[in-house]
């Protein structure tokens, strides 16, 4: 038995041959295993910080529990899983009855339509999102999925399922996150047929809620500049599909989803169930409510023109689908959210540096970049305590402008005749690190590479190609392309003592055609792409593993978590209005940690809506992310030059807090409100940071007094104002518990006031 099991553990490290040989002992192997792991004890582990995931061999169930949370399937007599419970933790002593399927409203509905089911293919009278739907070369499009066997591993659980009579194996996947209960779910496809089969649709997995008519959905809409609008509706009968089908994440939608009950407006208590898509190209998310008023989410790769052609005996791993509860309320399920990705997603978790305060010349310049005028900028941006100095489009081929050279990755000698060198030293002993801004995937159409490669775009033969930006997409599903953008980006990092690539890509894809394949596998340029984009990040990271890198599109348009697997931070919109800024970030962290998320001071009045703001009020709307300075300092009055010293040096006091704390919102911005105030706090609650914005003053009302939370009720923690000065007859030190429920009043009073405060714990 042990034999067995290490076998199986095998086929999971190794990877399978995709012969026909490497195909039967794969159905060997499930076979014998189907019988060996009936014997499974009827414990599953013990996991550290109180996690386990425990099988009951007579009734068939699994039960995950980690943090606050629950979640229950089992295996019912239809040999299907099936969704038993998803929430807040139940007592170790409850248990399940074996589950059975729950029949439909009438004798002609089938049971499949009604029941939870877990992963479910599209065949024998499926109606609702399937999770799957294939078509043999035969013709057959019918797939009848039932439970072979399963697999616990610590915190891992994997259940093998098996058409009714091919050869087709889907293998699911759970991983639960001990520390936050957040639970990450993929589904891994075998084609162990004797002939290609295709993938017409494919998703990661169905999350279902407990039956419910008074749902609310949140999710986050956009567009370039305007990025990150969180909206909600009440979940009604029918389908909600939030989507991109635009190569990439997409500002339209992004792949998160949170969902609580329509009564509950407090943002820290209530039921809340939210998950997000690790995928970074075209994707798909439904939130059903089906006939009998029961919510299933489910998400992965598009549907829209996919067909994925699956080579007997290949395999396919669907993205990763995350998911998690929260008892405390949408802004409870953020912090878990927030805490999973910076412990588990984002890269070198364990040795991840704060985030530097950045400089970066792009608004100051734009493509007019050369060596003494980004060396002066270099000193001025040093000066106040910055700590990365990044120039940004225009160094390279002939980039006058937006018109040519992207793809043409040398140092234009014109700007920078000695090679970026001179500027590097130069930024190294300011003592700073030295960034570049780099699109690898794009070209123009006026470039020496495409040029040479016409080919290599995406396109359709003799089909126009639509420009972007006149730019087009270079097809990185292609070997060569890949091998390109990773020897361009490995050279540029060999040659250059570069700390941090600004890696944009700012247009969506058109004519997703790849002329260079069968007409029947060109639709995989839909996974392949995104594939040989993670597989260059990965690269890159593993050979320069010092280099930091941003995931940038055209502002915001690429953020989710499978980039953030291979990037240290985001670019969350070119929008740098600081006031649309307040908006921009509390959308942004409803699903993403304020540490990841880069935001700039820029010049007043800004370009996007010609608003003038203070710089400390600039300041104070950047400082609740990581830091960047964008601002043209060569129009910086001494004055200018002071207060942003001051500012920097601030930040520097609270950024821990700030990137890696808990985040609360006091109030949010939503809807109109003319308040805006986030409360970050330590993870050891020694620090608070709270930052407030007032839009308006209106009839003399005095701006809301201040409830903190996350504080030790019963620590002490003196205040002191970060930016101005603490309402005057505000006690120096109290009790956590007397800033949480007496609160504290701020003054703002005007038009686009903000100021902050920090409390520090006073003991040990
Ligand atoms: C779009 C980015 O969002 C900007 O910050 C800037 O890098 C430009 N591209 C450069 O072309």
């Amino acid at each position: 038995m042990i034999l067995k099991r290490a076998e199986y553990t095998c086929r999971n490290c190794l990877g399978l041959s995709r012969g026909r040989a490497g195909s039967w002992a794969f159905v060997r192997i499930y076979l014998l295993l189907g019988i060996l792991l009936s014997g499974f004890p009827a414990v599953g582990q013990k996991l550290s910080n109180d996690a386990s995931i425990r099988y009951d061999e007579k009734t068939q169930v699994f039960r995950i529990d980690a943090a606050d949370i629950s979640y229950v399937l089992g295996i019912n007599e239809n040999k299907q899983v099936q969704t038993l419970y998803w929430g807040r933790r139940l007592s170790a002593s409850d248990t399940f009855a074996k589950p059975h399927s729950d029949s439909g409203p009438s004798s002609f509905e089938s049971s499949v339509n009604t029941t939870r089911l877990e992963f479910v293919a599209w065949g024998g009278g499926l109606y609702v999102e399937p999770d799957l739907k294939v078509t043999f070369p035969d013709g057959n499009r019918d797939l009848v999925l039932q439970y072979v066997s399963h697999k616990i591993d610590a915190n891992k659980l994997n259940i093998l399922l098996k058409d009714i009579s091919r050869n087709v194996f889907v293998e699911l996947h759970y991983e639960m996150d001990a520390t936050t209960g957040v639970l990450r779910r993929s589904a891994e496809l075998r084609n162990d047929t004797r002939e290609p089969l295709i993938l017409e649709q494919v998703a990661s997995g169905t999350w279902t809620l407990p039956r419910g008519d008074d749902y609310r959905l949140r999710y986050l809409t956009g567009r370039w500049a305007g990025e990150w609008q969180v909206n909600e509706q009440t979940i009604r009968p029918g389908k909600t599909v939030l989507e991109s089908r635009r190569g990439s994440t997409g500002a339209q939608n992004n792949p998160w989803f949170a969902i609580d009950r329509t009564g509950a407006n407090d943002q820290d208590s209530g039921d809340t169930w939210f998950g997000a898509l690790g995928w970074s190209g075209s994707w798909q998310i439904s939130i059903e409510q089906d006939q009998v008023r029961q919510i299933r989410v489910t998400g992965g790769p598009n549907s829209f023109d996919f067909g994925y052609k699956l080579a007997a005996g290949a395999h396919f791993e669907t993205p990763s689908f995350y998911a998690g509860y929260s008892h405390d309320g949408i802004g409870g399920a953020s912090r878990l959210l927030h805490r999973f990705e910076l412990a588990n997603i984002v890269p070198h978790t364990q040795t991840a540096k704060l985030r530097p305060v950045l400089y970066n010349s792009w608004e100051a310049t734009e493509f007019k970049v050369d060596e003494s005028g980004q060396e002066a900028l270099a000193e001025k941006a040093a000066s106040i305590g910055v700590e990365r100095f990044v120039v940004d489009d225009g160094w390279f081929g002939q980039r006058a402008d937006d018109h040519a050279g992207l793809g043409d990755w040398s140092v234009n000698p014109a700007k920078f005749p000695h090679g970026l060198k001179p500027l590097i030293d130069k930024v190294h002993s300011l003592g700073m690190d030295f960034g570049l801004w780099v699109e690898p995937e794009m070209v123009n159409p006026d470039s020496d590479l495409y040029r040479k490669h016409p080919d290599w775009v995406l396109n359709f033969t003799g089909r126009p190609r639509t420009e972007g930006r006149h730019q087009l997409v270079l097809n990185l599903a292609r070997p060569d392309v890949r091998e390109y953008v990773f020897r361009f980006l490995d050279k540029l990092l060999n040659e250059n003592d570069i700390a941090f690539l600004k890696w944009d890509f700012n247009r969506n894809w058109s004519e997703p055609g790849w002329p260079a394949v069968a007409p029947d596998e060109q639709k995989q340029v839909y996974i392949n792409y995104v594939r040989n984009l993670y597989a260059v990040l990965e690269e890159l990271r593993v050979k320069h593993s010092h280099v930091e890198i941003e995931s940038c599109s055209g502002g915001g348009s690429r953020v989710d978590l499978g980039i953030l697997q291979y990037t240290d931070e985001v670019w969350a919109s070119d929008n740098t209005d600081a006031f649309d800024r307040l908006s921009i970030q509390n959308g942004f962290t409803y699903a993403y940690a304020p540490g990841v998320m880069m935001s700039w001071v820029t010049d007043s009045p800004t370009w996007v809506n010609l608003r003038s703001l203070s710089l400390e009020y600039r300041f104070l709307s950047s400082m609740q992310g990581g830091l960047g300075i964008g601002a043209n300092l060569n129009n910086w009055k001494p004055e200018d030059f002071t207060t942003a010293k001051k500012m920097v040096s601030q930040y520097k006091q609270i950024r821990e807090t700030v990137q890696r704390g808990s985040l609360y919102r006091l109030i949010s911005p939503e809807n109109g409100s003319e308040y805006s105030v986030t409360e970050s706090v330590s993870q050891d609650q020694r620090q608070a940071v709270v930052f407030a914005f007032l839009h308006s003053s209106r009839m003399n009302y005095p701006y809301p007094r201040l409830y903190l939370r996350g504080l030790k009720a019963d620590g002490k923690y003196r205040i002191k104002a970060l930016d101005g000065a603490v309402h005057a007859g505000t006690p120096e030190i109290e009790s956590g518990a007397f800033w949480m429920q007496h609160g504290v009043d701020v003054d703002l009073k005007g038009d686009f006031q903000a100021t902050a405060i920090a409390l520090e714990a006073t003991e040990n």
